[in-house]
C-alpha cells in the first residue's frame, strides 16, 4: 500500500467520532471548519454543538444578528470568524438563493475562507481533489520527507503544497484530508509522536534517520508585544457602564471603558485620561485587582487592571447594565466579571 492507502486504512479503523462527521451538509462542515481554524477539536466540539443548536441551518444564521452570533462565540476568541460567518451566510441567502457554493473556486470567495477551509469543505462535501495544508499536515510532511524549510515562513508553503498534492489519495479526498488531520493529532503529534505504532513509519525519512525530533523546523518567533489595558468600572444605581468596541479583534464586543497603552501608566495618568474622555469634574479610583491580570493572545500579551470609580457617575447616553449575559464580551472581560462582579 502507498502512503494515502495506509493513512485511509488507519482512518477507517481509528477515526474520531465527531459531531460534524455524521453529515456532509456543507453548512455544517463550513461551521465546523471555521471553528477548527484556530481552536482545538476538544474545545471546538461544545461550541459547534451550541452554534448548530442555535443556528441549525444557513437560513437561521442569515436571519440572526451579530450580537446573537457573538454571544454564541463568546470565549472562543478570533471573533472575526463569527462576524465573517454571519456576513457570508447573509450573502448566500440574499445572492445565492440559500444554495451553498459547491466548488473550491466558489467557496474560497466567501469572506473568512482561505485555501485550507475551501479545500476541507470542497473535498469533504463535494469530493473535490484538494489537499489541505494545516499545522498537522506541515508537521507530517516535514517528518516524512525531512523538509527543513521552516513551517512558519510563507516562502516554505510552495514546497509543502507540492508534497501534499503529490501524496493525496486517488479517491475519497474528503476522508483522506480528515484522515491526515486525525493522524497528525493522534499519532504524528507535535511532542512524543507514536512512531512505534505508526503505519507509515517505513515510508518516513526522519524515522529511518532517527531525526523525528528535529522536525518540523521553525524560525524563532518574533517577540510578542505587551499591551496594557486599564479598565474603569463606572457605577450608577448598582449598574455598570459598558461600551461597544468599534474596531480591532474585539470589534462589536462589549467592555468597560479602557485606556490602552504600550507601557505601564500611573494612577494619576489614568485618572486624567478618563476625566478628559468623559469630561468629568473629578474622579477617584481604586483597584479591584492588585496584580495585573495577564491574557495571552497569539500575537500579543495583554496586561490588565480594573479600577472601580468611586461614587455614582451619571453619563448621558451610555449603557449601564447589571445583566452582563446579554452582552458578548471577550474572555478577559468575562473572567473578570465572573470573579469580581455579580453576574445575572
Ligand atoms: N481540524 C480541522 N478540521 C478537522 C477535521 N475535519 N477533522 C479533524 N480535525 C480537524
Amino acid at each position: 500500500m502507498n502512503f494515502s492507502e495506509l493513512i485511509l486504512d488507519w482512518y477507517d479503523k481509528n477515526k474520531r467520532v465527531l459531531p460534524w462527521r455524521s453529515s456532509k451538509n456543507p453548512y455544517k462542515i463550513w461551521v465546523s471548519e471555521i471553528i477548527l481554524q484556530q481552536t482545538r477539536v476538544a474545545q471546538g466540539i461544545s461550541y459547534y454543538n451550541r452554534f448548530i443548536n442555535s443556528f441549525p441551518d444557513l437560513k437561521s444564521l442569515a436571519q440572526s444578528n451579530e450580537k446573537e452570533v457573538l454571544l454564541k462565540w463568546q470565549g472562543l476568541g478570533y471573533y472575526s470568524r463569527a462576524r465573517n460567518l454571519l456576513h457570508s451566510a447573509k450573502y448566500i441567502y440574499k445572492n445565492l438563493n440559500l444554495k451553498f457554493p459547491c466548488s473550491y473556486d466558489k467557496i474560497i470567495k466567501l469572506k473568512g475562507v482561505g485555501d485550507y477551509t475551501a479545500s476541507a469543505i470542497s473535498s469533504i462535501c463535494f469530493n473535490e481533489k484538494k489537499a489541505v495544508l494545516d499545522g498537522n499536515v506541515f508537521r507530517i510532511l516535514s517528518r516524512i520527507f525531512e523538509i527543513d524549510s521552516p513551517i512558519n515562513l510563507s516562502s516554505s508553503r510552495k514546497i509543502f503544497k507540492q508534497k501534499a498534492d503529490f501524496l493525496i489519495a486517488e479517491k475519497r479526498y474528503g476522508d483522506y484530508n480528515q484522515a491526515i488531520m486525525d493522524f497528525g493529532s493522534l499519532i504524528c503529534k507535535p511532542k512524543n509522536p507514536l512512531c512505534s505504532t505508526c503505519v507509515v513509519s517505513k515510508l518516513c525519512k526522519s524515522f529511518k534517520n532517527d531525526s523525528v525530533t528535529k522536525f518540523p523546523v521553525k524560525t524563532s518567533k518574533n517577540r510578542i508585544k505587551t499591551i496594557y489595558y486599564e479598565y474603569i468600572v463606572f457605577e450608577n444605581n448598582n449598574k455598570k457602564m459598558i461600551v461597544k468596541i468599534n474596531h480591532g479583534i474585539w470589534k462589536n464586543l462589549f467592555q468597560f471603558p479602557s485606556y490602552t497603552s504600550e507601557k505601564k501608566q500611573s494612577k494619576n495618568k489614568i485618572i486624567q485620561f478618563f476625566i478628559n474622555k468623559y469630561k468629568l469634574r473629578e474622579l477617584n479610583i481604586s483597584l479591584y485587582n492588585d496584580k495585573f491580570i495577564e491574557h495571552k493572545l497569539s500575537h500579543l500579551k495583554i496586561k490588565s487592571r480594573f479600577w472601580k470609580a468611586e461614587g455614582n457617575i451619571n453619563l448621558e447616553g451610555q449603557i449601564f447594565t447589571d445583566i452582563f449575559k446579554d452582552y458578548p464580551m471577550s474572555k478577559l472581560m468575562h473572567n473578570f466579571v465572573e470573579k469580581y462582579i455579580k453576574i445575572h
